[in-house]
């Protein structure tokens, strides 16, 4: 018989910035979110200097979360979920990012989000930095870039370890730490990093200094964390997009092979403790200069995550002697040699549907590991349209469903042990990508269009009365 753990969580996913909105409410101080403008598919969001007036920043207000904290999270429990993951505001807590004292006001924010949470019998599952830097760790330090600022983080992950500790037991240090490998788009390095690559300089070179900076980090606050409540469970998170080769041709297999070094290099250092040699020789080739210190070693070593959260949506596929690259696709982008599957269909924003490769990398993560994994992103990004004042979302349920079969394969026959499933924007929220809200994957409608008109009322979608018999047989009623 196909069945999950009884305690397996069953949950939602949704970051601060994306749908909070309150953005300079109760003391907040921007953050690098703030600044950016909403774009669309082949559209990139624009990154302003200031905070121009007359300009929409969709963030500013998402779907007002901040408000309506207490009605969202009664649809949650209704629901039936078991956990939400969620995120914290860097801001909301550290204004401007370099204070010694925090924000009450923020802290108290979050203090009644997870009560409100806990009395529904809903477990918090936090993410610390969700692509939310306080804008002036940005502008003034440099982002990660400084060292300074992998303290400055190390500070914020004390405190809401200390405040929360009896609260929250499943925490992750940084949201999809990998994806800045995509050095071509500079929304990832922005919002991961608070970095801008300079003209003349080596992206990559930039990529790999930052990114030491945000490996010691998570690694300090791995370790502060366990001496606060030696019961916590911290975890990596990481964008899992696999590359598949596209044929046989053994040239196609080791360009895939070295590709996945991508999607690797973050989480090998946080659940192992050390730099990979193949990343060691590549530093070597490139004469790449990482600002690593006496003392180090240690760090990684103390820190390591307990499990790895990722983020599934789609496969890509490279091509050893692609000539163009045709994937058009902004979040597996930079993959010079990536090539579309001929074997798989693809949303309208160009995102493979491949519930296979969701059982793939749960195995390829599971044997590279050893550690237990948590889904802590899944889901379908579409138009909703209103019929008869309901909303039928056929082709997301249909999504969630092959995904679910899928994972429930990688637990009840190949082993792997995978602690919970918290589907993408369980109510509709800002997409990061594009800043649109069009681009919907909750089971909640939010009435919000991509300029900011609507009521912000909610209303079920035919997905949240699936998935919440789909929780309540623990997978089994698909
Ligand atoms: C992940 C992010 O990359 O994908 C989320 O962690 C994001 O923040 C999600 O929203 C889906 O991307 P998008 O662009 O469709 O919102």
């Amino acid at each position: 018989m196909k069945t999950l753990p009884h305690d397996f969580l069953w949950g939602g996913a949704l970051a601060a910035h994306q749908f909070e909105g309150g953005w300079n409410a109760g003391g907040k101080g921007p953050s690098v979110v703030d600044v950016m403008t909403a774009g669309a598919h082949g559209v990139a969001r624009r990154i302003t200097d200031t905070i121009e007036e007359g300009t929409f920043y969709p963030n500013h207000e998402a779907i007002d979360f901040y408000h309506r904290y207490q009605e969202d999270i009664a649809l949650f429990a209704e629901m039936g979920l078991k956990c939400l993951r969620t995120s914290i505001g860097w801001s909301r807590i550290f204004p401007n990012g370099d204070e010694t004292e925090p924000n009450e006001a923020g802290l108290q924010f979050y203090d009644d989000v997870f009560d409100e949470l806990i009395k529904h019998g809903i477990e918090p599952i936090i993410t610390l930095s969700h692509f939310e830097m306080p804008l002036h760790l940005a502008r003034e330090y440099g982002g990660f870039r400084n060292r300074k600022v992998a303290d400055f983080f190390e500070r914020f992950a004390e405190v809401c370890f200390t405040r929360y500790k009896d609260k929250v037991k499943y925490w992750m240090t940084f949201n999809e730490i990998n994806n800045k490998m995509d050095v071509e788009n500079p929304l990832f390095l922005w919002t991961n990093s608070g970095v801008k690559v300079e003209p003349g300089e080596n992206a990559m070179e930039v990529m790999y200094q930052t990114g030491h900076h945000e490996l010691i980090a998570s690694a300090l606050a791995v370790a502060k964390g366990k001496a606060i409540n030696p019961d916590f469970q911290i975890g990596a998170m990481i964008s899992h997009v696999p590359i598949y080769p596209y044929s046989s041709h053994p040239e196609d297999v080791m360009l895939a092979e070295k590709s996945m070094r991508q999607r690797y290099f973050f989480p090998d250092v946080q659940a192992r403790g050390y730099y990979p040699n193949y990343a060691l020789k590549e530093f070597e080739r490139e004469g790449y200069q990482i600002p690593i210190l006496d003392g180090d070693d240690e760090i990684l070593k103390n820190g390591t995550v307990d499990y790895i959260g990722f983020s599934y949506y789609m496969s890509t596929t490279v091509k050893h002697d692609a000539t163009v690259n045709n994937t058009g696709n902004i979040v597996n982008g930079g993959l010079a040699n990536g090539v579309e599957n001929p074997y798989i269909q693809s949303s309208d924003w160009g995102w493979a549907i491949d519930p296979v490769g969701l059982r793939y990398v749960l195995n390829r993560l599971y044997d590279r590991y050893q550690l237990p994994l948590f889904i802590v992103e899944n889901g379908f990004g579409a138009v909703d349209t209103i019929e008869d004042g309901k909303i039928h979302d056929a082709a997301r349920i249909d999504y969630l469903k092959t995904h679910i079969e899928a994972l429930t394969e990688a637990v009840t026959e190949d082993g792997v042990e995978l602690m919970g499933y918290t589907p993408w924007g369980i109510i509709d929220i800002v997409s990061f990508t594009t800043g649109e809200m069009k681009k919907r994957y909750g089971m909640i409608y939010v009435d919000r269009d991509n300029e900011g008109n609507g009521s912000m009322e909610r209303m079920k979608k035919d997905s949240f009365d699936w998935y919440k018999q789909v929780i309540a047989t623990n997978g089994q009623d698909l």
